[in-house]
């Protein structure tokens, strides 16, 4: 038991944030994002109404999502607004990563659980995901840059009005290590009555 313990602690401790950036572009097996994608599956779901989605891209299409993400970037944007470098981020962000994940809450018809639960059980979802990744060697980049809230994103993807994406995740590998750190302790975070 302290031995499973100590292995969740490492995986926990260690998974990281790794910029698409500093990816290799080595491709990853289709048959891997799978397998981290049933672990986000195994999340805890009020009645069970299951609320996570994903929508995956791999490294044959993930650049028709890049030049999407930037066109609607420029369309939407205002010219004053406009700033060359981040259309230029959102096209090329991909380029040496292997997949792209699209997470979002559908939003279910039982109205007896609020919004925020499924928003919950879908965040619970990604880090099973995120965690998945790690075990698998798998660095992911975590991002709500770009269009990622804004309402193009959702026209883009037909989803629902009360349909949220939560995240967009660049998937590949990389030589990089990276330590992480947290502002301050859990002791801080926590009391005990
Ligand atoms: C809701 C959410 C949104 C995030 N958006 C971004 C983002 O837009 N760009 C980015 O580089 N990282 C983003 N991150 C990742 C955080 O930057 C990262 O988790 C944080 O720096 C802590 O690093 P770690 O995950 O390696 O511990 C996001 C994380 C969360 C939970």
């Amino acid at each position: 038991m302290e031995t499973t313990f100590k292995q969740l602690e490492q995986i926990i401790i260690n998974r990281r944030n790794i910029s698409a950036s500093l990816m290799n572009g080595i491709i990853i097996e289709d048959d891997k994002i799978n397998k981290i994608l049933a672990l986000a599956n195994w999340a805890p779901t009020h009645a069970h109404t299951e609320p996570w989605r994903f929508i995956v891209y791999n490294h044959l299409s993930k650049q028709s999502f890049c030049d999407a993400h930037a066109a609607m970037y420029q369309q939407h944007t205002p010219e004053e607004n406009f700033i060359l470098a981040t259309y230029e981020k959102l096209q090329y962000m991909a380029d040496k990563a292997s997949h792209i994940v699209i997470a979002y809450v559908k939003r279910g018809d039982n109205v007896k659980i609020p919004a925020i639960e499924e928003t919950v059980a879908t965040s619970i979802a990604i880090q099973n995901f995120l965690l998945g990744a790690y075990t698998l060697n798998i660095a992911v980049h975590f991002t709500t840059g770009g269009m990622t809230h804004k309402q193009p994103m959702k026209d883009y993807f037909n989803l629902n009005h009360e349909d949220t994406i939560l995240g967009i995740f660049y998937l590949g590998y990389t030589n990089e290590e990276k330590t992480g750190k947290r502002v301050s302790g859990i002791d801080t975070k926590v009391v005990w009555r």
